[in-house]
């Protein structure tokens, strides 16, 4: 019996009709056989009308089913399911091939035999391409370009690289220290605690405060002519150095120059030859009496004398008050003649 899988249409089909011939000899409808033969071959005779790569499976199985209808149609249904049990009829059955599979109506028969190879539509892989037998493609790569080379670089160009490459080098290095928010950060976090060791430190010393010295020279005697005011030291250590005659005497003293009244600082006004607060208006002489204005009293004196080398020294240490008779004390001024 041959392959049914290399069967032929027509192997098919004769094998069809042999098996109608040969699968009743056991039982009475073998006797009916011999009668069907005629009509079957004249039935049988239009199937292959179709060339056989194009017959789809419904093609084939109408074909077989009509070498086999007169058969049935006469036979007895006892016979017929005796002919369905037959392996001559099972041989017989052809096996569609796969552009058959892909073309035509399709049964439920054929659909199971599909889901039963496993057909895998769409591409495939070289290694079932190799176990199927089909060749593989060879060659079909992108072709190979020819890039040409680079050109030279300038030799400005060149000389410049390193210049280039330093800037971004410190460019890299400024946008990591300072450019990121992380280091911005922790340098406000470092320049904070910097300040407050700074303020602290401060802290732990004594504020020192630039006094001026309370003893100082402002010349010699001769530098005073009769009757000046000199208000040159009046600004550094709130003194007037006055030469002027005060009980019958000429002398050379040093005046406060603060208001007894409520101690603003009055200015001396020579047209008007007298000390003038600008606070409530007190008027003050060259010898220091207060003559108008609120002021109770008049100014003040420090202490003055001769130095070892013949210049005039205030002691702002010293003061003497003209209402408690302390500006007769001869350490209140210095007697010229
Ligand atoms: Fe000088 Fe009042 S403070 S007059």
């Amino acid at each position: 019996m041959p392959d049914k899988d290399g069967m032929s249409i027509e192997e098919i089909l004769a094998a069809a009709r042999a098996e109608k011939g040969v699968g009743g000899d056991s039982d009475a409808p073998q006797d009916d056989a011999p009668q069907d033969d005629a009509p079957q071959d004249a039935e049988a005779a239009p199937a292959p009308a179709k060339p056989p790569g194009e017959m789809s499976v419904a093609d084939i199985m109408a074909a077989a089913r009509g070498g086999k209808a007169a058969p049935k149609a006469a036979a007895a249904p006892k016979k017929s399911a005796k002919a369905s049990k037959s392996p001559a009829k099972a041989e017989a059955k052809p096996k569609p091939s796969a552009a058959q599979e892909t073309s035509g109506p399709r049964d439920t028969s054929s659909v199971l035999a599909m889901a039963r190879k496993q057909v895998k539509p769409g591409p495939i892989s070289k290694a079932e391409a190799a176990a199927q037998g089909k060749p593989l493609p060879t060659g079909g790569g992108k072709p190979k370009l020819d890039v040409p080379p680079m050109p030279k670089r300038p030799d400005f160009a060149a000389k410049a690289a390193p210049a280039e490459a330093r800037r971004g080098f410190l460019g890299s290095l400024a946008a990591v220290c300072f450019g990121s928010a992380l280091a911005i950060g922790f340098s406000t976090f470092s320049l904070t605690n910097l300040l407050w060791v700074l303020g602290l430190a401060r802290f732990m010393f004594p504020n020192i405060l630039t006094e001026p010295p309370t003893r100082f020279k402002v010349g010699f005697p001769d530098g005073f002519s009769p009757g000046q005011v000199e208000t040159k030291f009046k600004a550094q250590f709130g003194v007037w150095i006055v030469r002027a005659e005060y009980d019958g005497q000429t002398q050379i003293y040093a005046l406060q120059s603060v208001c007894t009244h409520l101690g603003c600082t009055p200015n001396w006004l020579e047209a008007e030859q007298k000390f003038k607060c600008p606070c409530h208006g007190s008027g003050f002489y060259k010898d220091g009496v207060n003559f108008e204005g609120p002021a109770p009293r008049p100014l003040e004196r420090f202490a003055i004398k001769l130095a070892d080398d013949g210049q005039l020294e205030v002691d702002k240490s010293q003061k003497f008050q003209e209402e408690l008779g302390q500006w007769r004390d001869a350490a209140s001024f210095v007697p010229v003649a």
